[in-house]
């Protein structure tokens, strides 16, 4: 608050999320049912999703709470709030590469490092499958991300299903405007290459999760 606070001082406008009003298409929530119902859905669909996961009976409990407690840490303050908080933060500032790394680890990558470790706890994955498949979903999430920031410019609406601009109408940082298209793309193809190092001791069996990896990079939408 004090952040937001000292901003609004500087600046006459205040930082904005990017709720754009258009995803996958359609009008988005607080198009159609205003910001406040918009933001109870999303507090309902947060406070259900530990609902559902406390809900398993056929897992030990002991792992069940360590994955829950993971879900917590990595959607919270230190994950993707945190990220998203960042990507206002920064809002037409001029910021670090290191920044910005941070940035996306948070908004994008803690998400999947949750889903992907939640998945390998409750397939009872030992300590150093636990640490490769970590590394593999921050650089799966990163790869989304600077994808995501190089559509948001050469993508087409229809395509994508929400507006491109975006991100350049609410100044935000993103790899393209720190690194140029170019550079954006090399770092993406780069990020998916790494990614995909970490799944060698998989074997045939992360055969899905390179398919999902080649995804990161190769999509329209
Ligand atoms: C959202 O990233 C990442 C989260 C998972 C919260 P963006 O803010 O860049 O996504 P778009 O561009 O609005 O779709
Ligand atoms: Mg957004
Ligand atoms: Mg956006
Ligand atoms: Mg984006």
């Amino acid at each position: 608050l004090e952040m937001i606070h000292t901003y609004s001082l500087i600046h006459d406008d205040l930082p904005c999320m990017d709720d754009d009003d258009y995803r996958r298409g359609r009008l988005t929530n607080h198009k159609v049912f205003g910001e406040a119902m918009a933001v109870l859905a999303g507090d309902g669909l947060l406070t259900l999703a530990f609902e559902v996961m406390l809900e398993q009976k056929n897992v030990d409990p002991k792992v069940l709470i360590e994955t829950v407690r993971e879900m917590a840490m990595c959607a919270g303050n230190f994950g993707m709030v945190g990220g998203q908080g960042l990507d206002l933060e920064f809002e037409g500032k001029k910021i670090t590469p290191d920044e910005l790394r941070k940035l996306h680890a948070g908004k994008t990558g803690a998400l999947f490092i949750a889903a992907i470790r939640g998945g390998a706890h409750l397939a009872g994955a030992n300590d150093q499958q636990l640490l490769a498949l970590t590394k593999f979903a921050d650089l799966l999430g990163l790869a989304f991300q600077i994808t995501d920031d190089i559509l948001d410019v050469e993508g087409t609406e229809e395509e994508l299903g929400k507006p491109v601009g975006s991100d350049a109408k609410n100044h935000k940082s993103t790899y393209v405007t720190l690194y140029g298209l170019q550079a954006a793309h090399e770092l993406a193809e780069k990020t998916v290459a790494e990614a995909l190092e970490c799944l060698e001791m998989f074997g045939e069996n992360a055969e899905p999760l390179r398919e999902i990896t080649r995804l990161m990079t190769d999509r329209k939408k």
